[in-house]
Order: C-alpha cells, then sequence, then structure tokens
C-alpha cells in the first residue's frame, strides 16, 4: 500500500485485524474441512418461523419498519423478558431492534461512550467487544478469567482484580452469559458482586446474552436487569440468530432505560435505519414458541455438547466442559504446538477440521490463549462424527 492511501485511511480501523473466526470458516470451505469454527448451526430452523417469514414477505411487508422496530416484535420480546426474567419492559421507550445483536452492542457503546471512557471486560472474551471499543472510542480493562482447577470448579475470575478494573473513567462493563467461549454461566452471587461495583463507579453494565436458552446441568440464566438496583444501568444485548438458529436473519436487540433507548435509537437509525422488516415479523411469531421449545433446544445441544467433549478427549485434548452456548474450549498443550494459530491451520489443512485458535479471544495473543482451541457443536451429529473420524488422525505427544 503506498503512503497516501495509508495516510487515508482510518486509525482506528488500522488497529484491527479481520474476524479470526470468520477469516477460519472461509479457510474450512477453501480446504473442504468440517468446520467447528464460526458458531451458526448447519441444521434447520424452526418451520414455524420459515413460514412465517415466507408469509410475512406475501403479506407484502417489506418496506421500512419503525426504526426502532416493527411493534409485533417489541410487543413479543416485552411478554417473552417478563417470561423468563420476569422484568416488564416498556416497548414504546426501552427497546431498540437492530440488525443482529451485533449492532445492538455496537449502537450501545456508541451511544454511551465519551472519550477518555473505559470499559471493563472479562477475557477471554467473544472477539467483537475488542472492535467495538475501538470504533466507539472505549479504552478496554481487561480482567483474566481463570480455566478451571477440576472437574467440580469453574472458570473463575479474582475479586480483587476485578475491583482494581474499575474506576472514576468507567462507563461500562460488558458481561457475556452464558459466555462464548468458556461456557460460563455468571451465578448470582458473580452479578452481584459487579452490581456493587457497577453501583459504586456509576457504570452501566452491558450484558450480552445470545445464548440465555442454551444451558446445562441445571445452570440457570440470571439477567443482570433482574439483579436489584440495576434495572436502570443495565442494557441486554440478545437476538435471534442462537435461539431460533437463524444467525443469517441479522435481527437482535437493546433493552435499556428509556434515557440509553433514546440515544441507542439515534446511533441505530443512522447505522442502519432497520432490520429486514419480514424477518422481525417472523420474530414475534418466535419469540411466542412454547416453553417445549427452548427445553428441547437445551437438551438438543447438552446432547451434542456430551457427544463432542467424548470425541475431543479421544482425540487428545483437555477439555473445559461449558455450562451454557454451544463452545468447547481446550487445552492443545498435550500436541506440542508451536501456538494455536499454527496448531488450527494445520488442523484445517492436514486434518481437515477447522476451529478457532484462543489467542482470538485474548488481548495478549503469546498468554493463556496461545495454548487453546475452541471448537462450536452446534452442527448436525453428521457433521461431529465426520470430525470425529478426521480427529482420529490427530497425534498427541
Ligand atoms: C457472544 C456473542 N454475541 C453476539 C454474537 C453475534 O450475534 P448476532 O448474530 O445476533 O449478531 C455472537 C455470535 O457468535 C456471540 O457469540
Amino acid at each position: 500500500m503506498t503512503q497516501i492511501a495509508r495516510r487515508m485511511l482510518s486509525a482506528k480501523a488500522e488497529q484491527f485485524t479481520e474476524s479470526v473466526i470468520r477469516e477460519m470458516t472461509r479457510l474450512a470451505l477453501k480446504h473442504n474441512a468440517v468446520n467447528l469454527s464460526q458458531g451458526f448451526p448447519d441444521f434447520a430452523a424452526p418451520e414455524e418461523i420459515k413460514e412465517a417469514a415466507r408469509q410475512a414477505i406475501s403479506d407484502d411487508i417489506n418496506q421500512y419498519a419503525i426504526t426502532w422496530g416493527a411493534k409485533p416484535l417489541r410487543d413479543a420480546i416485552v411478554e417473552k423478558f417478563e417470561r423468563t426474567q420476569g422484568i416488564r419492559v416498556d416497548p414504546e421507550r426501552e427497546i431498540t431492534i437492530c440488525c443482529g445483536s451485533t449492532e445492538a452492542m455496537m449502537s450501545a457503546m456508541m451511544a454511551i461512550i465519551n472519550p477518555g471512557d473505559e470499559i471493563v471486560v472479562f477475557e477471554p472474551f467473544y472477539e467483537n467487544y475488542g472492535p467495538d471499543a475501538i470504533l466507539s472510542g472505549a479504552t478496554p480493562r481487561f480482567v483474566k478469567m481463570r480455566p478451571p482447577e477440576n472437574e467440580n470448579s469453574f472458570w473463575s475470575y479474582d475479586e480483587k482484580e476485578l475491583a482494581a478494573a474499575f474506576g472514576p473513567h468507567t462507563k461500562a462493563i460488558i458481561l457475556n452469559t452464558p459466555n462464548n467461549p468458556t461456557g460460563k454461566v455468571f451465578t448470582r452471587a458473580e452479578l452481584e458482586f459487579i452490581r456493587d461495583l457497577c453501583m459504586r463507579w456509576n457504570a452501566f453494565c452491558i450484558t450480552d446474552e445470545i445464548y440465555e436458552h442454551i444451558l446445562y446441568d441445571g445452570a440457570e440464566h440470571i439477567s443482570m436487569a433482574r439483579i436489584d438496583g440495576m434495572r436502570e444501568r443495565t442494557i441486554v444485548i440478545n437476538g435471534m440468530s442462537k435461539t431460533y438458529s437463524v444467525t443469517g436473519w441479522r435481527v437482535g436487540w437493546a433493552i435499556a432505560s428509556p434515557e440509553a433507548t433514546n440515544s441507542i435509537r439515534k446511533v441505530h437509525d443512522f447505522l442502519t435505519v432497520g432490520a429486514a422488516a419480514p424477518l422481525q415479523a417472523a420474530g414475534a411469531v418466535a419469540l411466542r414458541l412454547p416453553d417445549s421449545y427452548y427445553t428441547q433446544l437445551a437438551e438438543k445441544y447438552r446432547a451434542k455438547r456430551d457427544l463432542m467433549m467424548g470425541i475431543l478427549a479421544n482425540a487428545g485434548f483437555k477439555c473445559i466442559k461449558p455450562r451454557g452456548a454451544y463452545y468447547i474450549m481446550t487445552d492443545i498443550s498435550g500436541f506440542g504446538a508451536k501456538d494455536d494459530v499454527t496448531f488450527v491451520r494445520e488442523l484445517i489443512e492436514d486434518i481437515g477440521v477447522a476451529a478457532v485458535p484462543g489467542s482470538s479471544f485474548y488481548n495478549d495473543p503469546a498468554g493463556l490463549g496461545s495454548q487453546q482451541v475452541r471448537f462450536a457443536f452446534c452442527k448436525v451429529d453428521q457433521t461431529l462424527h465426520a470430525a470425529a473420524e478426521r480427529l482420529s488422525r490427530l497425534k498427541p505427544r
């Protein structure tokens, strides 16, 4: 690239690379690898909601919806949030429908961040939060989560380290529960500890709850908005992608106080105007599916998790059992690989299975992540068995 061209580009965009996860998907396609990298299901979405989308297009719901979201979907979100979390929000003043939870997160950050503001982020973290911070102008303060020491413990953080990450410049903490990539589900006690810090430093909690229904072993999803004192200062980010297996639809939302929503709606309007109108109409149908749909979804993923844990253990990976979401973080130290990126490239090219290098979830690529790899198991059993067959060729040291 010439000097002139470089000077003409955004310094912000220069600070991050393209998504490693989505790059792995492209590499997987190139090498015809079984793709366990990006978190999208390879099975069909529920018939009722596909029919609802077709019907919406036939009914000519084909023009812009109201910028902050079609009323039927906002009403359905209100009903579902009350049913699942016991909180009633105002569809007129507290919900913004966006193009996926990705846009909801970006709009929320841009709506609250000012120059000099800091955000607290648990590490490892879903990789989007890094660029989200850069683009919105926030300085991230990372707090390490430590992998469990034995089968009975879980990913944890040091309360003192978390407390030390907050300060007068903290604008928000980004929470993701159930968590990608660790599978951690934050407990009420942990949420209350975070609540105390948010209150002390007058900070928001932006909580990404996109895996709320993918829970195992009796884990309960508690929204931060439900914790005493947090209703006003919580921005809930959620979407249809994972719960209804429609990652390509790009429908998500932010639930926030009227003041924050007012700001989020303005950012959202000028970023994207609105999410696809017919798919919002289908979303209103999806969010009213009976409770049995969510129970079956969790049970389906529980069986896949157990299958995948066995497959990876047989292939020589040390696995950390997730309590939520649909990923397994593994420790690859038994393979004697140079680092996670080299390991994954060889895994794709030589073995034919794609995964995500652990370092893409960490700020410092040379740290813990360099010996970790994440596998997604949101795939039909046939795909998982095909991966098993290929992984059996791997040779741990
Ligand atoms: C934690 C988390 N948040 C958000 C997203 C993206 O969600 P959406 O498809 O609604 O933009 C993902 C996708 O993998 C994710 O893992």
